[in-house]
Order: C-alpha cells, then structure tokens, then sequence
C-alpha cells in the first residue's frame, strides 16, 4: 500500500462509521488527516482517539458541510495545520427511509444539502490547494442507492443519484489540474447509519477505508472512477 507520509487528507463526517475507518486507514499510512463532525467537541476527542494509534497526525474540526462558510473555514484550517491539501474523502452523509407519502420536505432536504451540496462546498473551497498539490485526489462516498432505486429511498436516491451525476461531471472537469475524483459506492455496511443493528454478513467499514488505499495506490496515468461494493452473501429476500 501507498506510504502516505507527507500527504494531508481531510475527511468529513468522520467521526463514527465509514469516515472513521476511513481516517484510521489514511493516518495508520502517515497522512496528516482532518476529520470532521456537526460538533466541535466530538471531532476533538475522536481525533485524540484515533491520533494515539496511528503513525499520522490526526486534528478534528467542527464543519455541517451544509454550511460553505464553514467548509472553506475546513480548508483554511487544515492549511494553515499542515501546509496544503492532497486527498479530499466526501463522506458525510445521512439517510431517512420513509416513502413520499411521509416524509417532510425537511426531511427531504437535510439529506440534499449534507449528501449532494455538501459535496459541492467542501470541494469548490478545497480547489486551490488540491490543485497546488502534487498528485491531489477527491473521493466521494456515493452508495450502491446511486443507481439503484427503492422504496422509501426518494430523499436517498435523489441525493446519491445526484452525486454520482455531480462526481463524474466534477472528475471530467478536475482530471486536466491533476486532480483524480472517485466515486465508492458500497451496499449495506455495518454502521448505525441505519436502526439495523450489528450485521456481521454486511461490508465492514474498515473494508472502504481499505478500498480508500487502493484508489490511492494506482499509478498516476490510472484513473478508478468508480467503485462498487457489495456484501458477498447477504441474507436472502
Ligand atoms: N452504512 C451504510 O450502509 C452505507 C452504505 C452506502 C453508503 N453509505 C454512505 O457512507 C457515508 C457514511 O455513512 P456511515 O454509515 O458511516 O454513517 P454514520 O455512521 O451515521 O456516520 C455519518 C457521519 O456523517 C457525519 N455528518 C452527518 N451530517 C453531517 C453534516 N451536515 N455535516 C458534517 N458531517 C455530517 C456524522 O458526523 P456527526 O454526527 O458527528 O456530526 C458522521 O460522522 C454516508 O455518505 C452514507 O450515505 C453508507
């Protein structure tokens, strides 16, 4: 695996979940890595968690990616800590499963704002340093519900359509500054991202941190735009 010792990586929403394995992968590799949460505090004490038992350094932020005042403050900290930026991870993210018929246009919209704009903000203000750095990337945890629709995924699936559209137009646009965009779009994995309890047959979020190193690994000529997962036997339906 690529030795990440110099490169600076921000990670959103990664606090729990797949961003923390994400953080752990990236930091265990060297990377310097930011991570972010809604709370201040809670970036905080995750950071000083995961920065005792990686060879990296490891700062949290408070950013709600919704904000994009708060996403180019993101930036401008992480510049100002370690001195530029190579890896954006866009991995904060929320689902609420309802049908149309029940859900509010709250509901509707938090999951647009943080799922799809907030991957919009936290890219457009990390352009000037990514495209300062040597061999930038951006990648964006899309979902399996990218493609394929269900019921009760009509907030989900507009936000995570939309961001597959958004990263391939975005990685059309980057690819000539020298900035690689991926797209990892995984099924089900064992997180509390959903009410569905510990599932051990599901992808486990230390298996996306992994894949996170493998888009890193490939030789610079090699672009993986996108990357699917899925657990290999799930239950039956
Ligand atoms: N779990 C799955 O089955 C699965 C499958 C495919 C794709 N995904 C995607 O993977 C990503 C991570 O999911 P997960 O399962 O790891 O979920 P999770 O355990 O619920 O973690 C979600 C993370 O997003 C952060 N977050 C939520 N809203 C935010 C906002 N407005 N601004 C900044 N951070 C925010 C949370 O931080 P705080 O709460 O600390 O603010 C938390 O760190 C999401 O984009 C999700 O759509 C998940």
């Amino acid at each position: 695996m690529a030795d990440l010792t110099g490169r600076v990586a921000i990670v959103t929403g990664g606090s729990e979940g797949i961003g923390r394995s994400v953080v752990e992968a990236l930091a265990g590799e060297g990377a310097s890595v930011v991570l972010t949460s809604r709370s201040r505090d809670r970036a905080t004490s995750v950071a000083g968690e995961i920065g005792g038992e990686v060879r990296g350094a490891v700062m949290g932020v408070g950013c709600d990616v919704r904000d994009p005042s708060q996403c180019r403050d993101l930036v401008s900290a992480t510049v100002a800590a370690f001195g530029g930026l190579d890896i954006l991870v866009n991995n904060a993210g929320l689902g609420i499963f309802k049908p149309i018929q029940e859900m509010s246009a709250e509901e509707y919209l938090v999951q647009v704002e943080t799922n799809l704009n907030g991957v919009f903000f936290t890219t457009k203000a990390a352009l000037d340093p990514l495209r300062e750095a040597d061999d930038a990337w951006v990648i964006n945890i899309g979902s399996l519900a990218s493609r394929n629709t269900f019921s009760g995924g009509v907030g989900y699936n507009a936000s995570k359509f939309g961001l597959l559209g958004m990263t391939e137009a975005m990685m059309l646009d980057l690819r000539y500054d020298g900035i690689r965009t991926s797209i990892i779009m995984p099924g089900s994995v064992n997180t509390g991202f959903s009410d569905h309890g510990d599932r051990p047959w599901a992808i486990q979020p230390d298996d996306v941190g992994e894949a996170v190193l493998q888009l890193l690994s490939y030789p610079r000529h090699t672009l993986v735009s996108r990357v699917e997962m899925r657990p290999s036997a799930p239950p039956r339906k």
